[in-house]
């Protein structure tokens, strides 16, 4: 289904518009699935932040719901919002989760974890009666497989794992920030592997998976039920 919903929308200054940008405009198709009640589960990234940004809107002017955070960046910024955060490890199910990508594509194949968040990110999707990707129109691709897939690796095994993942033909770049390596919420490394090409996402999970030493990759195949995906303020709408 394709769906047109406008990029502007009157401010309240009279006769000045507000520019939305496509991240913000998916995040509102998302947010429209959102019911009282739910428990939700807040995605990373600079969409996500939307989303979180309009769904705290709500929550302060009444609109009860719970939700669960897939990173400490996340769960601060929905906190400061007034959205009240629940433990995750208390929680068995989640009603709806919201969250960005880095690619998809049509048969709702996604490539996530730029933020570094893939890991909690795909258990929060994966205990999700429903996941929905919200991006803009840049993310979409026709077979996933441009952008490089992150992986989650124990520190003790960096360079088994390294050395692994170079026999499956991926280039890995351990991330760095700040001078020193990238660690996750949980203290681990993350390795950005690129592929040459990805035209199996299913055997590459599954021989991701089986490294001992990775913790949880990018590839996200099974999780998600619906794209909103937002270009020059047009909003696609991809359902499994
Ligand atoms: C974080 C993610 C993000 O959802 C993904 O990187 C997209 O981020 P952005 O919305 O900033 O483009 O997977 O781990």
């Amino acid at each position: 289904m394709v769906e047109s919903i406008f990029g502007s929308t009157p401010s309240a200054a009279a006769g000045s518009l507000i520019h939305r940008s496509d991240k913000e405009i998916a995040a509102l198709a998302a947010l429209a699935e959102v019911e009282a009640g739910m428990t939700v589960g807040l995605g990373t990234g600079s969409t996500a932040a939307f989303f979180v940004s309009h769904l705290g809107e709500r929550v302060r002017a009444g609109f009860s719901i719970a939700a669960v955070a897939t990173s400490l960046s996340t769960e601060n910024v929905a906190r400061r919002a007034g959205i009240p955060i629940i433990a995750f490890e208390d929680l068995a199910t989640v009603d709806l989760t919201v969250d960005g990508a880095d690619e998809v594509d049509d048969r709702l194949f996604a490539i996530k974890g730029a933020g570094g968040a893939m890991l909690r990110e795909k258990i929060v999707a994966a205990s999700s009666r429903r996941m929905i990707v919200i991006a803009d129109g840049s993310k979409l691709s026709a077979a996933i497989g441009r952008a490089p897939v992150p992986v989650e690796i124990l520190p003790f095994a960096r360079e088994f794992v390294l050395a692994e993942l170079r026999r499956l033909d991926a280039e890995p770049v351990l991330r760095i920030a700040n001078d020193a390596y990238y660690h996750s919420d949980q203290g681990n490394l993350i390795a950005d592997c690129a592929f040459a090409s990805l035209p199996d996402p299913v055997a590459t999970a599954a021989a991701l998976s089986a490294i001992p030493g990775i913790l949880g990759h990018g590839l996200f195949l099974t999780e998600v039920d619906t794209i909103y995906s937002a270009n020059g303020g047009v909003v696609t709408r991809l359902d499994r």
